[in-house]
């Protein structure tokens, strides 16, 4: 399976509002994820995250299961409403306490926490004053940010923005399948991928003043392919949407020329210097290879499952040289721009059960993995420098739109009772994390 290099970081992701459930609990009020699970056929399932794996009762025993995994660090969110729940913007100690205590048993049991401040939960009264369609959200932010700074600041050991900031645009703003469900055109929805990328670089300025941790953005990236030989124009749209609106403000404070004259209403001077601050490390979440086919709808194209690839539950094609393409056209394409790369997020989504023995056999997953840690490797053979591998996820959880009928977890949840059992994935992971090889 190849070297891992010295500090290398063994982890796993999960997010706030996919494990916590006590969605009205300790002062927190609504996010527009909560909002969105109430109106009728927007969750696969009917589901909401009021319990989900309710990690907020049983964190303790969730930091239990990863110290007997043994990981380097684990990716959390912090959810903004448990923080702020109010427009008020007066912190939540309640809330807070969650956080602190569970970053301490994180340090106790030797695992860096690596927190994300914002993984989609938009507490439900910024989306009403306007949410991402406002400019001044992204100051809301960065006076988020300072509260979570200065309470965790002295702990956390990785400090991530945003997660995924092309999906909560692309999914939340403008197909709608995420909240808070809007389907604003291309011309309206790039000022929220703008004003998202501002909340990115006024939470970097407010963070590099109040901690000394390294701070990590993270995008999810797919190559895109095109489904039919009609679609070559389609994939290539999709591939500045996804793979490039983010990365490149970011990492070289330019917006892609094909979309640069309709991000320009939006965009004031110095606001590209300030998305562009420096970052110490940048997390790739990669899932697939997306066939991209046109449309004739406003958003003039659509992902489909590419032809001829093994799929997950999610549909998903399984690519593993898919993402040392990804890891190593970052490293071509921005060159000494790229901080070091840290894989944020990988995973699959399988029906795995609890059989008559009471274990849970996931072959697949252990395949998936080891596939694209092999992947991942190739790409550090070619001086790719990559710093950290993280599995999505712990537990299975609530998988957005997909409610509970996607199972990513090394750990089975058995929904109706809490009851966590981990899989084969996780021994098998634990042997990884073990050997380093
Ligand atoms: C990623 C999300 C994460 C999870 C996985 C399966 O895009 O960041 O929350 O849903 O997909």
């Amino acid at each position: 399976m190849g070297d891992f290099p010295d500090g290398f970081q063994f982890g796993l992701a999960t997010s706030a509002y996919q494990i916590e459930g006590a969605a009205a609990l300790d002062g927190r009020t609504p996010s527009v994820w909560d909002t969105f699970c109430r109106k009728p056929g927007t969750i696969a399932d009917g589901s909401t995250g009021d319990v989900a794996c309710d990690h907020y009762h049983r964190w303790a025993e969730d930091v239990a299961l990863m110290a007997d995994l043994g990981v380097d660090a684990y990716r959390l969110s912090v959810c903004w409403s448990r923080v702020q729940p109010d427009a008020g913007g007066a912190p939540n100690e309640k809330g807070l306490d969650f956080y602190s205590r569970l970053v301490d048993a994180l340090l106790e049991s030797a695992i860096q926490p690596v927190v994300t401040l914002f993984h989609w939960d938009l507490p439900q009264w910024v989306q009403d004053a306007g949410g991402w369609r406002r400019r001044d959200t992204a100051d809301r932010f960065a006076e988020y940010a300072a509260v979570v700074a200065a309470r965790l600041g002295d702990r956390v050991g990785t400090w991530s923005t945003i997660n995924e900031l092309f999906e909560h645009f692309a999914l939340g703003h403008l197909t709608g399948e995420h909240a808070p469900g809007l389907t604003l055109g291309l011309a309206d929805g790039l000022g929220v991928a703008h004003h998202l990328l501002l909340a990115h670089g006024r939470a970097v300025q407010v963070l590099r003043g109040e901690v000394d941790a390294p701070i990590m953005g993270i995008t999810s990236y797919a190559p895109a392919v095109p489904s039919a030989d009609g679609d070559h124009t389609a994939a290539q749209f999709y591939d500045v949407l996804q793979n490039r609106l983010f990365t490149e403000p970011i990492l070289q404070g330019t917006y892609p020329d094909e979309v640069a004259a309709l991000l320009a209403p939006f965009t004031r001077d110095r606001d590209l210097e300030l998305i562009a601050a420096p970052l110490d490390y940048w997390g790739v979440n990669y899932y697939s290879v997306n066939a991209v086919r046109a449309v004739d709808r406003p958003i003039p194209l659509e992902v489909v499952a590419p032809a001829g690839y093994h799929l997950t539950d999610s549909g998903w094609a399984v690519s593993p040289s898919g993402l040392t393409d990804v890891l190593v056209g970052l490293r071509e394409r921005y060159g000494e721009k790229l901080p070091p790369l840290v894989v944020s997020e990988t995973g699959c989504a399988y029906a795995d059960t609890i059989d008559a023995t009471g274990q849970c056999h996931d072959p697949d997953r252990v395949t998936f993995l080891a596939a694209h840690i092999d992947a991942m490797t190739t790409a550090i053979r070619a001086g790719v420098d990559i710093r950290g591998f993280y599995v999505w996820s712990l537990l299975d959880n609530f998988e957005w739109a997909q409610g509970y009928t996607r199972r990513f977890g090394l750990v089975h949840v058995d929904f109706s009772t809490g009851r966590r059992t981990p899989k084969s994935s996780f021994t098998w992971y634990q042997s990884l994390i073990d050997t380093r090889s």
